[in-house]
């Protein structure tokens, strides 16, 4: 995102997945004053290992916060599941292009469910694959962990990616967000928005803190 006199500003989206989902509204109460966005991660169980939350606890999210609810899907065959997270009250609905032999045909049915359309890349996966769909999208996901579970190390090869990436939606006449997921914790959250990326997803960084708002305060600090 750009502000008004054109520097960018970067969101913090805190992703639920470390968070204790036996006390999820208190959980995110805490963030809710200092987070632009909260991230929630769909798993199946196929397309990764773990397995999370479907449009039901969605729903009952969408009902405790104000902020905008971001749904990652990492599952198979995802356009079985789009009117469902739409309707259950999701901001955003992202897939990810390995799951989507009809890419585009899937981006269009998000866009016609209602929510802002998101594609995901998982970090092996080549910008290519996003060359005929990019004006389309409202945001690209850059993986970089390997997608499935919270608190692993952060893929150094995924910032060439996405200064790459920050470079061509720049040219576009409406630049889609460049959001990156995985890893993001205090000590490098800089360089990965200096690399361009306007929303930093970070599940165990917020969370796993004694105090999570105030690592989302100092997150925005250090990336400000
Ligand atoms: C991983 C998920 C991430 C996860 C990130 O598959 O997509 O959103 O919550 O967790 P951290 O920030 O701990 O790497
Ligand atoms: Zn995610």
């Amino acid at each position: 995102m750009w502000g008004q006199g054109g520097e960018k500003v970067v969101k913090i989206a805190p992703s639920v997945l470390s968070a204790d989902f036996a006390s999820l509204a208190e959980e995110i109460a805490k963030v809710e004053t200092a987070a632009d966005l909260l991230h929630v991660d769909v798993m199946d169980g196929h397309f990764v290992p773990n397995i999370t939350v479907g449009p039901l606890v969605v729903e009952a999210m969408r009902k405790r916060t104000r902020l905008p609810l971001d749904v990652h899907l990492m599952i198979e065959a995802p356009e079985r599941y789009i009117a469902a997270f739409a309707r259950a009250g999701a901001a955003s609905l992202t897939v990810h292009v390995e799951t989507c032999p009809h890419l585009h045909r899937t981006l269009q049915q998000i866009r016609e469910a209602g929510p802002k359309v998101g594609v995901s890349l998982n970090p092996a996966t080549p910008l290519a694959a996003l060359d005929y769909v990019l004006p389309d999208v409202d945001l690209v996901l850059v993986m970089s962990v390997n997608p499935g579970f919270g608190g692993q190390r952060f893929i150094p090869a995924a910032l060439g990616k996405i200064a790459e990436l920050a470079q061509r939606v720049r040219a576009l006449p409406s630049p889609p967000e460049l959001e990156v997921d995985g890893g993001i914790k205090l000590e490098n959250c800089r360089e990965v928005a200096a690399a361009g990326a306007t929303i930093l997803v970070a599940g165990s960084a917020i969370f796993g803190a004694a105090d999570p708002r105030a690592a989302v305060e100092e997150m925005r600090r250090r990336v400000g």
